[in-house]
């Protein structure tokens, strides 16, 4: 429990194991660099939407934001590690993005990340979040249409618009 008595994380049991959901803390720069390290750069530029060097300049601008129009939840494993990471921008429409650790892709976390954040954008008064993915980035279409997603024209003909529903 935080110091205001909140729940600080919920716990997800995945088939491999629990995971623990919870909002990105300003004490995970260790865990959050560690966690960069391991993408694929492929991955990287999938969620980036281009070829970026996972380093600790990005590790510090992607722990440095103003909580009162973004928010960030990562999924670690018991020790602490971070597995994957979901970031929602909320006055950008409740623009989101996701990422896995490349070695855990397609265990749930991506699922899991995503309907955190789909319950945080919803108590935050949002109907719908969107996001902007690649058009040949084919897991997180499905993982979108999972929970409800649907395309719309995209600004760039190399993304795809999606928007999600939040009830
Ligand atoms: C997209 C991404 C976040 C999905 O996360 P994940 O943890 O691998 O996905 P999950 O295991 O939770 O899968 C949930 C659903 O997504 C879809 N999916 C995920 N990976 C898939 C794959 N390799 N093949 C087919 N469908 C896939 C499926 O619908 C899956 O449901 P299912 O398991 O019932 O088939 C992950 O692949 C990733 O980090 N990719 C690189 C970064 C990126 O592309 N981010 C999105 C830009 S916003």
């Amino acid at each position: 429990m935080g110091a205001l008595g909140a729940p600080v994380g919920e716990q997800v049991g995945l088939a491999f194991g629990a995971i623990l959901v919870r909002p990105l803390r300003p004490d995970d720069r260790l865990a959050y660099y560690r966690f960069l390290r391991r993408l694929d750069p492929e991955d990287v530029r999938l969620r980036m939407g281009r070829m970026i060097r996972a380093d600790r300049r990005l590790c510090d601008r992607l722990l440095e934001f103003d909580r009162s129009r973004e928010e960030a939840f990562v999924a670690l494993d018991p020790d602490g590690a971070i597995l994957g990471v979901a970031r929602i921008v909320l006055d950008a429409g409740g623009e989101i993005a996701v990422i896995v650790r490349s070695d855990m892709k397609h265990r749930g976390i991506g699922d899991a990340l995503l309907e955190r954040i789909v319950r945080f954008a919803h108590g935050r008064g949002l109907a719908e979040i969107r996001g902007y993915v690649m058009h040949e980035n084919w897991p997180m279409l499905s993982l979108a249409r999972k929970h409800g997603g649907r395309f719309v024209n995209a600004p760039l003909s190399s993304l795809v618009e999606l928007r999600f529903p939040t009830a």
